[in-house]
């Protein structure tokens, strides 16, 4: 008999027929007459109760059936008397495929820590809560394929290792096959990368964009989806060393249709985490965040405010708060002025707009009071900065003069600037970091808890 997957068997409920099923025990209680096995495969948040009617089976055959073995059971499928359930398995044949021996099995308790199983995420995807998550995920990297396809952008691969290091976004990991214990040098007794894989010193991206620019520049609109590294040393509970990030990019777009495609795109990969995650939020918001629907559902309702930092700024110089970090025009904003901005002032998210050039990317478009640049972040309640992104200097020689200014080496940054050589267009794009639209949607309050394997300083061993 072909098997059917517990999120199938709970969205038709086909009573009285034979199924065919396999999964995790999740649990096992019972007396000599009978025994009730909660078991999960992993395709829905809700547990299938398998009932063994102990007359037809034996001790002995359901001595393997513990906490966290796997199992492959046929029965019929009847409404459940019990409360907890609407329907059941009535078993009459059981294979198990694995033991999971209870004296060591880590699962095998309920109600472990976030921390403890960050120590075990090689497990953790066996819970409630990291399927829960784990689905929201998946869920919401197809919502953002499925925007950005149906606006005609198109997947754009860029690479992951990289000679340069234009962004400035962060510090990098280097890439390198030389022996690092004693690598060749050069007559002056510098590490001679001319040996190095690439002939040249390379790295791992902290983003897509600047390869992004080339897409857009030539089909119009294209959005990146990958991994992207960034080797600095902050232990907070919004950054990881290696997090997922999307990267629109489009041709003939202005600061203004950047931040309408941001705010559009956002409330849609929401909307449709509601729509189809509704029992994944529903737990989650039961075990650990009780507003969470209601904040998903105010921020796809409201109109996200449109201010610039220096209004931004005067809102939190005048707030009378005490920060922890100062506020005052050309500081770079934390996440706690951030915060105070949608969470106490706006109570609804706040795009951030033409921030000083000297705390932002040299590509980004200057405004004409040489001052500010075409910025524009989406702040949001919880997370602070979700969104980064601006519209970009088209004009070659302000392009240029903004490289000497920051002293960024020309010799990395010649194929970039042919772009605004060769049929330069107004263009703009922005950066959603996955992991913190994953941290929104799910209502965790760690970014390590919202990504499979998180690498974060000193961790990597899972
Ligand atoms: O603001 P960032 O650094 O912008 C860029 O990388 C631009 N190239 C984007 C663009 O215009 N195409 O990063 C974009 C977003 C941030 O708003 C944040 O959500 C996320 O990426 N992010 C991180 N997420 C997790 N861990 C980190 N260390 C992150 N750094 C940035
Ligand atoms: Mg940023």
């Amino acid at each position: 008999m072909k098997r059917t997957k517990l999120s199938q068997i709970f969205a038709t409920e086909p009573i009285d027929t034979e199924v065919s099923v396999m999964g995790w025990v999740r649990s096992r209680r019972g007396n000599k007459y009978v025994q009730f096995v909660a078991l999960n495969d992993g395709s829905t948040i809700r547990n299938l109760q398998v009932v063994f009617d102990m007359q037809q089976f034996t001790d002995e055959q359901l001595r393997a059936v513990t906490t966290g073995s796997s199992i492959h059971v046929t029965g019929r499928l009847v409404a459940s008397q019990g409360k907890g359930q609407t329907v059941e398995v009535q078993a009459s044949s059981l294979e198990v495929f694995g033991t999971a021996d209870p004296a060591s099995y880590p699962l095998q308790k309920k109600g472990h820590s976030l921390e403890f199983l960050r120590d075990i995420a090689h497990l953790r995807p066996r819970t409630n809560t990291f399927g829960a998550v784990l689905r929201i995920r998946s869920a919401l990297a197809f919502a953002i394929h499925s925007f950005f396809n149906a606006k005609g952008f198109y997947y754009l691969n860029t690479p992951l290792i990289t000679a340069s290091d234009c962004e400035g976004a962060g510090a990098m990991f280097q890439v390198t096959t030389l022996d690092v214990a004693n690598p060749p040098r050069t007559e002056d007794g510098a590490v001679d990368y001319s040996a190095d894989f690439f002939g040249k010193p390379t790295a791992l991206t902290v983003s897509g964009q600047l390869e992004g620019e080339l897409g857009a520049t030539a089909l119009g609109a294209i959005y990146t989806f990958g991994p992207t590294f960034r080797a600095e040393n902050s232990n907070t509970p919004r950054h990881l060393s290696e997090f997922w990030m999307i990267e629109p990019e489009m041709a003939f777009y202005d600061i203004t249709d950047n931040m309408e495609l941001a705010e559009e795109f956002i409330k849609f990969c929401i909307s449709y985490a509601l729509e189809h995650c509704a029992d994944d939020i529903a737990f989650l918001a039961e075990h650990y965040d009780a507003e969470l629907p209601q904040r998903l559902r105010d921020v796809v309702a409201s109109d996200f405010v449109r201010l610039t930092y220096t209004e931004g700024v005067k809102i939190l110089e005048e707030s009378g708060k005490k920060f922890e970090f100062p506020v005052f025009w050309g500081a770079d904003l934390q996440s706690e002025h951030e915060r105070y901005l949608v969470e106490e002032h706006f109570r609804r998210p706040v795009i951030l707009t033409d921030y000083p050039k000297d705390i932002k990317a040299f590509y980004m478009k200057l405004n004409d009071d040489g001052k500010t640049v075409r910025a524009m972040d989406v702040l949001f309640p919880k997370i602070g900065e979700i969104i980064g992104g601006s519209e970009r200097e088209a004009d070659y020689d302000k392009l240029l003069g903004r490289i000497n200014e920051m002293n960024i080496p020309m010799k990395d940054m010649w194929w970039y600037l042919d772009t605004r050589r060769y049929g330069s267009v107004p263009h703009a794009g922005f950066g959603l970091g996955f992991e913190r639209l994953v941290l929104f949607v799910t209502g965790m309050t760690n970014i390590r808890d919202v990504i499979p394997f998180p690498r974060t300083p000193k961790n990597a061993e899972f």
